[in-house]
């Protein structure tokens, strides 16, 4: 395995994934009841943007930086901004951010004291490095152990209640899209009511479309995807865009998701080329939220013909 999350942290994708995943726990931790967190693929949970690797790509340059500068941003990129800063080992020095904090980071910081952490992570230092990060923290369980093995094995949870981040490096390209399937089937067969988010990369359109139809055909009935493509997506060499597929969103996020993904477009697109979707892939919802068939009344049996 190659993937090192440091040359990546702060890049577009990130700031999709943890602009969506502060939505969900926002909306997840309106209710008292305390839930379960699992992180697949957790990553060392905080990367600095000055060392060598973040510095080789550059690529938050073209992802948290400008958010940072942007001005009339919608109120959960707000929460997810402050919340980057507020995570700065320097914040404010000169508007200059030296650290990005990682997904395991960002829900620990907006999780309570009963809630928990469950965290996977392959790579023996990355795993050493989360470890230290949350040393101080009961709440966080990190396990050095392949996350596609252990999120089924573990769940259901005891809390009942909870969200899945799935983030996988996509090493093994279009095959990753089959394992994430298997892992997602097994995982939901055990858990029905959790709450499930994957990050998937978008390079060639075809895969992307392959994976939706496999999807569409499980019959898991509650599906969103929300993409944000800042390049046309017909190349297989370059991120063109990445997509969020969520089981189980909380109500009505389709619209949280809409005007975040406005505003990254519209903040983060380089040239003429910006696209955006959410659509319910599957279930009794599907399609754009827009064109949804009106739910009927609250008592549709005592309604006159
Ligand atoms: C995209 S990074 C994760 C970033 C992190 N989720 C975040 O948002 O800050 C993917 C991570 O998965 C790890 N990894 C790769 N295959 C894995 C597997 N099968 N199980 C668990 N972790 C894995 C890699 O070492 C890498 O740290």
């Amino acid at each position: 395995m190659n993937y090192r999350h440091a040359y990546h942290a702060g890049n577009f994708a990130d700031v999709l994934k943890h602009a969506t995943l502060v939505g969900l726990l926002e909306a997840l931790t309106v209710k008292q009841t305390p839930l379960c967190y699992y992180d697949t693929h957790a990553g060392s949970g905080s990367y600095e943007l000055a060392g060598p690797q973040a510095r080789a790509t550059g690529e938050a340059a073209s992802g948290i930086r400008p958010l940072l500068e942007a001005q009339q941003l919608p109120s959960s990129l707000h929460v997810y901004l402050n919340l980057v800063r507020s995570l700065n080992s320097t914040p404010n020095a000169g508007g200059v951010l030296s650290t990005y904090p990682g997904s395991p980071l960002i829900a620990a910081s907006m999780l309570r004291e009963n809630d928990r952490l469950v965290l996977s992570e392959l790579q023996s230092d990355e795993a050493a490095a989360l470890r230290d990060l949350f040393a101080t923290d009961s709440r966080v369980g990190v396990h050095k152990r392949n996350g596609y093995e252990a999120l089924p094995a573990m769940l259901p949870p005891p809390e009942r209640r909870g969200l899945v981040l799935m983030d996988p490096p996509f090493e093994a390209q279009g095959e990753e899209f089959d394992t994430i399937l298997t892992c997602l089937q097994k995982s939901y067969a055990r858990w029905p009511t959790g709450v499930y988010a994957l990050w998937y990369p978008i390079k060639l359109h075809e895969t992307v479309a392959r994976f939706h139809r496999k999807f569409e055909a499980t019959g898991i009935p509650k599906v969103l995807v929300a993409e944000l493509c800042l390049h046309a997506d017909d190349t297989a060499l370059r991120l063109n865009g990445c997509g969020m597929l969520l089981i189980n969103p909380p109500y009505r996020f389709e619209k949280t998701l809409e005007s975040i993904l406005q505003s990254l477009a519209h903040h983060l697109k380089q040239g003429r080329y910006g696209r955006t979707t959410v659509r319910w892939l599957s279930g009794e919802q599907k399609g754009p939220p827009g064109l949804r068939p009106k739910r009927p009344g609250p008592h549709p049996r005592s309604t006159k013909r």
